[in-house]
């Protein structure tokens, strides 16, 4: 399988995309492949017409990362959590983007916040942000809370109770998304899930 990674903080260096990098490592140890986009410095200017109007320089832009989309069988998408929202920039990311290259994956969202925070980018995900795509968030997800604290490759720099409970929770959900995407490539495969009339979702 074959898992993309979408890192959602405009920031740089972000928390965000330090746990990409790890849930990348941990893909790389099951032996699975994985490829990693961040959002960092924002690569993508926001939506405009243009896209719409099969504009060459947009064309350009947004093909590479069509292609690589298309290659993964699922995703995990990380969000800050940056004023009760998901970034700017995520959301962005998911107008240029469609079922062609999201529809009928599962994705895992992971949730990034210095503090306690982190459910309102899971609610605001699973609310707004996969209508048209079909992206297919399935029913885990992750909240890395006080995430200064975790993940750190120097021991030292980690709370160790929480540090023990998340790195094993990341590889049990990591190994429930490898699930679904083996699940739903049969599916895809055996569904008509492309449909002329019904392009969007309702
Ligand atoms: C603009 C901004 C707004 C933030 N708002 C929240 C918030 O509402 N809740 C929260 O738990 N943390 C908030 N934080 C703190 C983030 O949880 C913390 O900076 C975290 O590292 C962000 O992830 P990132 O490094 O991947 O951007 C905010 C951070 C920024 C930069």
């Amino acid at each position: 399988m074959k898992i993309g990674i979408i890192s959602g903080s405009h920031r740089n260096p972000s928390q965000s995309e330090r746990v990409g990098r790890y849930m990348q490592r941990q893909l790389e140890q099951m032996g699975q492949d994985s490829w990693l986009y961040t959002l960092a410095d924002n690569p993508l200017p926001l939506w405009d017409q243009a896209i719409w109007d099969n504009d060459e320089v947009w064309n350009e832009r947004l093909a590479p990362i069509k292609q690589a989309l298309s290659s993964c069988d699922g995703f995990i998408v990380i969000s800050p959590e940056w004023h009760g929202q998901v970034p700017a920039g995520l959301k962005n990311f998911f107008l240029m983007f469609s079922r062609f290259e999201l529809g009928h994956k599962p994705a895992l969202i992971t949730a990034v916040s210095s503090g306690d925070g982190g459910t309102y980018p899971v609610a605001e995900l699973r609310m707004s942000s996969y209508k048209n795509n079909r992206l297919c968030y399935i029913p885990e997800h992750l909240i890395l809370r006080k995430v200064e604290k975790i993940l750190n490759e120097n021991s030292a720099d980690n709370e160790p109770v929480s540090d023990r409970y998340y790195r094993e929770r990341i590889d049990w959900s990591l190994d429930v998304l490898l699930g679904y995407a083996t699940a739903l490539k049969t599916m895809r495969e055996n569904t008509q899930i492309f449909h002329d009339k019904f392009g969007n979702g309702m």
